[in-house]
C-alpha cells in the first residue's frame, strides 16, 4: 500500500485526527462512507417517516447481502444479517440437533459467548464437550481432531482467530477433515472478517459467524451468520417470527426459502446499510492489501515488544494476524491501558474469562491486546512504544 492510497484511507477516517486507534478488535474506526450512510438514514427516517425511508432505500439494503455474500464468497441467500456474531453464532448452534452422547468437538482459545452456550447445552441435553489438542505452535491440531473423530462427533465448532491473540487456527484444514467425515462445521469467524480473506468454500463450513464493528470498520450492532445453502433444507431456526416464517394459515407456517429466516422482522435498517458500506469499502481496499499491511505493522510491534525490558509478548501461533498481546511485569494492564489513554492512544485488554481454557492452561493474567489495522501508520506503532518504554 503506497502513501498516497494510506493518506486517502486515513483522510476518509475522521478518528484518527483525535487518537491513535490501537483496538480494531474491539471496534475499528467506521469510515466516512459507514458513517454517512448511517447518518443519511437517520436523516431520511427523521425526514419522512421510518417505515417509508426503508421502502425507499429498499434497492440498497437488498444490496448489502450480496455484499455480504461477495466479501465470503457466499450466495446472497446464505447470508442472514444480526445485531452482532454471537447472535448469528448462536442462531446456528441452538438450531443444531444435538442429543445426549453427541460429542462438540472445539478449539482452546473457544470464545466465552459460544463456550458458555456448550456448557448450557451439555446441561440441558447431555452432549459433551471435548477441546481437540494444540499443535506444539499453540493453534488447533488437525491431526489430532482426526484422530478423535467416530460416529458421535456430531458438531466441530472453532474459533478462527480468538479473541486473545494473533492466533490464526488452521481452519481450512479444518474444514477439509469436518466436509471429509460429513460432520457439521461452525466457524466463529467475528476477529477475522475484515482482517484477511476469508472464503467460506474454501473454509468448507456449513455456518460462519462475524461482527460489523471490528476489522470490518461497519457500525457497532452489526453483523451476520453464514448458513450453507444445503442446510436452509434441512433445518429450522432455533427461534422465528413472522418474518423468519410466514403465518399461511390458521395451524401453518412456511419458512422463508433463503437464510434470513435466521433473521427477525424489525431491525436497524441504518445500521444494515452501515454495515453495508464497510464490507464496500473493505472489498474496494482488497483484503489481501488489507491483511499484508495490518500484519505487518503488527509483526513490527511484535519485534519491537520482544526487546523491551519487562515485557512478555504472549501470541500464538506460527502464522500471527494483526493481534498483539502481551503482558508487563512491573505494571497491571488496566494501569497501562489507563496511561495510553491518558496520551490519546487506545488499546484493549482481554480477560481470563473471555478464553478461560487457554488463559488457564498458560497461566494468563489480564493481557494486553493492541489491534492496529491497515489504516494505521509505523509512527503510530512506534508513539505507542515510545509510551510503553517510558511507563515503568
Ligand atoms: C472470537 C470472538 N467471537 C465472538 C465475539 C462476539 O462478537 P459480538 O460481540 O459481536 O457478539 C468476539 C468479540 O469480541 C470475539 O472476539
Amino acid at each position: 500500500m503506497n502513501q498516497s492510497v494510506l493518506n486517502g484511507l486515513r483522510a476518509d477516517t475522521p478518528g484518527v485526527s483525535n487518537c491513535i486507534h490501537l483496538n480494531n478488535a474491539g471496534a475499528g474506526l467506521m469510515p466516512l462512507p459507514v458513517i454517512d450512510a448511517v447518518k443519511e438514514h437517520i436523516d431520511l427516517e427523521a425526514k419522512i417517516g421510518g417505515y417509508e425511508a426503508a421502502n425507499r432505500e429498499e434497492q440498497r439494503c437488498d444490496q448489502v447481502y450480496d455484499s455480504v455474500a461477495k466479501l465470503i464468497g457466499a450466495k446472497p441467500r446464505e447470508i442472514a444479517l444480526c445485531e452482532n456474531a454471537t447472535f448469528a453464532w448462536q442462531m446456528a448452534f441452538y438450531g443444531l440437533d444435538l442429543n445426549a452422547g453427541d460429542r462438540i468437538l472445539t478449539a482452546r482459545a473457544e470464545y466465552a459467548a459460544n463456550y458458555v452456550a456448550f456448557l448450557q447445552r451439555a446441561a440441558k441435553i447431555g452432549c459433551q464437550i471435548e477441546i481437540i489438542p494444540d499443535q506444539p505452535d499453540g493453534s488447533t491440531d488437525p491431526d489430532a481432531l482426526e484422530r478423535m473423530l467416530d460416529e458421535r462427533v456430531k458438531l466441530i465448532a472453532i474459533t478462527q482467530i480468538p479473541t486473545n491473540g494473533g492466533l490464526i487456527n488452521p481452519a481450512e484444514q479444518i474444514g477439509k477433515i469436518a466436509n471429509r467425515h460429513g460432520i457439521t462445521y461452525l466457524l466463529d469467524a467475528c476477529q477475522a472478517v475484515g482482517q484477511m480473506p476469508v472464503d467460506v468454500e474454501q473454509l468448507g463450513c456449513d455456518f460462519l459467524s462475524a461482527a460489523g464493528r471490528k476489522f470490518l470498520r461497519g457500525p457497532r450492532g452489526t453483523g451476520f451468520l453464514y448458513v450453507r445453502e444445503k442446510w436452509l433444507d434441512i433445518l429450522e431456526p432455533p427461534i422465528i417470527d413472522h418474518f423468519g416464517a410466514e403465518w399461511v394459515s390458521q395451524d401453518k407456517y412456511q419458512l422463508r426459502p433463503d437464510a434470513r429466516r435466521y433473521e427477525s422482522w424489525e431491525n436497524s435498517y441504518a445500521l444494515r446499510l452501515g454495515l453495508g458500506a464497510a464490507v464496500d469499502y473493505s472489498l474496494a481496499v482488497g483484503l489481501e492489501n488489507i491483511s499484508a499491511r495490518a500484519f505487518g505493522l503488527a509483526a513490527a510491534l511484535r519485534e519491537e515488544l520482544s526487546g523491551m525490558p519487562g515485557v512478555t509478548p504472549r501470541d500464538l501461533g506460527s502464522e500471527k494476524c494483526a493481534i498483539v498481546t502481551f503482558t508487563h511485569e512491573k505494571l497491571q494492564a488496566s494501569s497501562i491501558k489507563q496511561i495510553m489513554a491518558n496520551e490519546g492512544i487506545n488499546i484493549s485488554a482481554s480477560v481470563p474469562s473471555s478464553t478461560r481454557l487457554d488463559a488457564e492452561r498458560r497461566n494468563l493474567p489480564v493481557v494486553l491486546r493492541v489491534s492496529p489495522h491497515y489504516y494505521n501508520t509505523e509512527d503510530e506503532i512506534e508513539r505507542f512504544c515510545q509510551v510503553l518504554k517510558h511507563v515503568a
